[in-house]
């Protein structure tokens, strides 16, 4: 709804106003006429509304009064002059005659008054005390009729003089309500539009702050407000240079450069900012600063990294859940608690199922990364080509299958947080390569790009190979060795710390009783002993494993020899854990024929799916990874 106020300064206009605008079509449009004459009465009026139609001396009067609302002037049209002469002499003949308006009423009357044949003498009044002056004047250089608005009218009465009072038409006052529209509706848009700008300045995650050609601030937003300490109407109107001297605003008003992703230190804190100039007709009219604090920028990039790739980019374990009381596991969990505290890479070295895995997660959890990703990488799981778009990352375009946008690599996934490269020794040759560049330079290429892009990211490898043997067959490259093993971590095999079997198998059993809804509780002695003896080749894996087959088959509260024998006997035909095992390998063909029918049947049975065939085969995903490729 549109409201337009009508100042009438005599009561036939208000008539005039109101019937016209009773044909008026916008509906959405209403109109209050008020009846005032002179400019004193202005303050009193009180007006509440959109738009104000004033005539002469009057529209100005309250365009100095109410300065937010816009006044259209109600004009006065050469009709109304003309209208207003030819009344004068018809009721007052043919004496000598004045017209005394304000500036925007008598304005180009005198062309008229030529065309007209008229000598008609015009007065100017600029302030209302001018008006009475005005009359006066005209009265003693002879005038005997004056022509005016309703004010000069009235005080040309008083002074004893005949009056004609000009009338505005209605097409000038239809004119005045169609413009007031105008206006409104453009103002009111205008309005919107700061609103909106404002709201998006105020919740830029930016801080935004622009200044003038001379470099007083005009835009300060809240963001800006918070990272500077500032308040925005302290820093308003100010110069630049008086309020934030650290961004250098100046200097891109003087040299019209843009500066973009300075680093830059604001009040004590690190920015990272932009400084742009605005330019019209290649001059510098003002510039722009935006800017972020760097921390926030970092931990909004983390998240972003961490919410693209949700899957497996957080570690769940603790060194809390490394169970174990032998002095080799709490050695083992000391020094990996100390290694935890430092940035430097570190191999975990074990057979499989020592709990590696979950060793590098309890490092990265207790280091000061522990609230960046920790994102695992198996090097065995992967064909040569796949590992490397899977780690660098790559642009699209870079290869045939190369997705839309590129992707970015495992180590810009694991910024400020750590990679677990699984399997480390399985890395083809040539990638070794790139991993160590990657180590030295602490940046990483996409494939088919040309940028750096800078990680942090600590190294976490594990391997069941000797390296250090690998290296002399010249199959793992050395520099590459020393680069992550700065420190290392051995998990000793459960067979040297058998204190833990026991510990361990009880926990699992009370697992496994509540998973399974089973009440196995209790070793006879002979069952113990077989544990105890026995040499657990696929360590605390091989052990859960068992734990877990022993309770499904279980029937009571005791678990005797014999239903551990059933267990491990199964275990045993299936060959598994050759490479701790070197004698069984010397065993050769039929082994391996063995193994790669029982791989076959698994992945058959399965229907492909590897994590159910390694299950099923007892052994870890990796593994029957590794046997798929060298079988
Ligand atoms: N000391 C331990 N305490 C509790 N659970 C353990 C321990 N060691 C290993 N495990 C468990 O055994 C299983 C195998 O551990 P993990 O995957 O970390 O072994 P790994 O050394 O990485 O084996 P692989 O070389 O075959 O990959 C996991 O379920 C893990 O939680
Ligand atoms: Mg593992």
């Amino acid at each position: 709804m549109i409201r337009i106020a009508l100042i009438a300064p005599y009561e036939t206009l208000k008539k005039l106003a109101d019937d016209t605008f009773a044909d008026y079509p916008d509906k959405d449009v209403t109109l209050t006429t008020i009846y005032a004459i002179g400019v004193k009465v202005v303050p009193s009026l009180q007006l509440d509304c959109d738009a104000i139609i004033a005539r002469g001396a009057t529209a100005a009067a309250i365009r100095q009064i109410y300065r937010d609302i816009p006044v259209i002037d109600l004009q006065v049209t050469g009709y109304d002059i003309i209208r207003a002469v030819y009344r004068c002499r018809q009721d007052h003949g043919a004496g000598k005659v004045a017209i005394i308006g304000s500036g925007n009423m008598i304005y180009g009357v005198q062309s008229i008054l030529d065309v007209l044949g008229e000598d008609i003498c015009c007065y100017t009044i600029s302030k209302e005390d001018d008006a009475e002056f005005c009359v006066l004047q005209a009265r003693h250089s002879g005038v005997e009729a004056v022509i005016g608005g309703a004010m000069t009218v009235e005080i040309a009465k008083r002074l004893g003089l005949k009056t004609v009072l000009i009338q505005s038409g209605q097409e000038a006052v239809l004119q005045a309500i169609d413009e007031a529209v105008r206006t409104t509706r453009v103002a009111l848009q205008e309005r919107a539009h700061a609103e909106r700008f404002k709201a998006i300045m105020d919740y830029a995650y930016e801080g935004i702050i622009a200044v003038d050609g001379e470099g007083c601030i005009t835009v300060f937003n809240k963001s800006a407000q918070r990272a500077t300490g500032v308040p925005r109407q302290i820093a308003l109107g100010k110069h630049i240079q008086g309020v934030l001297p650290d961004i250098r605003l100046s200097r891109v008003l003087t040299s019209g450069e843009e500066e973009i992703g300075e680093l830059q230190s604001i009040n004590g804190v690190m920015v990272a900012e932009n400084l742009i100039p605005i330019k019209i007709k290649n001059k510098v009219v003002g510039a722009v600063a935006t800017f972020q604090n760097v921390d926030k920028l970092q931990e909004l990039e983390g998240n972003i990294r961490k919410k693209i790739h949700q899957k497996g980019l957080t570690a769940k374990y603790t060194f809390q859940d490394f169970i174990g009381d032998s002095q080799e596991i709490r050695d083992t969990i000391e020094i990996a608690r100390q290694f935890s505290q430092v940035e430097s890479n570190i191999l975990i070295t074990g057979e499989t199922g020592t709990g590696k895995e979950l060793l590098a997660q309890s490092v990265h959890n207790a280091s000061d990364r522990r609230k960046g990703p920790f994102v695992a990488v198996n090097c065995a799981a992967l064909p040569e080509s796949l590992l490397e778009s899977e780690l660098f990352g790559y642009v699209e375009g870079a290869f045939t299958g190369a997705a839309k946008g590129g992707k970015a690599g495992l180590f810009e996934l694991a910024h400020q947080g750590t990679i677990f490269l699984d399997e480390v020794s399985e890395i083809p040759y040539r990638l070794q390569g790139r991993l160590l560049r990657v180590l030295q330079e602490r940046e990483i290429m996409r494939l088919g790009h040309d940028r750096v892009i800078p990680v942090d990211v600590r190294v976490v490898s594990a391997t069941n190979k000797n390296l250090k043997q690998l290296t002399r067959q010249g199959s793992f490259r050395q520099d590459l060795l020393y680069r992550l093993d700065v420190l290392g971590i051995f998990i000793p095999p459960l067979r040297k710390r058998r204190e833990d079997i026991l510990i361990l198998f009880f926990r699992y059993l009370a697992i496994n009783n509540d998973k399974f809804d089973k009440q196995a509780q209790r070793l006879t002695p002979e069952a113990k002993k077989l544990l105890l003896d026995y040499d657990w080749p696929g360590n605390v894996r091989e052990l859960s494993n068992v734990c877990e087959r022993i309770v499904v088959l279980s029937a009571g509260r005791t678990i005797d020899v014999s239903d551990i024998r059933r267990v491990l006997a199964v275990d045993e035909s299936l060959p598994e854990h050759e490479e701790q095992q070197p004698r069984r390998l010397n065993q050769a063909t039929n082994l391996r024929e063995e193994e790669r029918l029982s791989v076959r049947n698994a992945l058959a049975a399965t229907r492909g799916n590897k994590t159910k065939a390694a299950n099923l085969l007892g052994i870890s995903r990796t593994t029957l990874w590794r046997r798929i490729r060298e079988l």
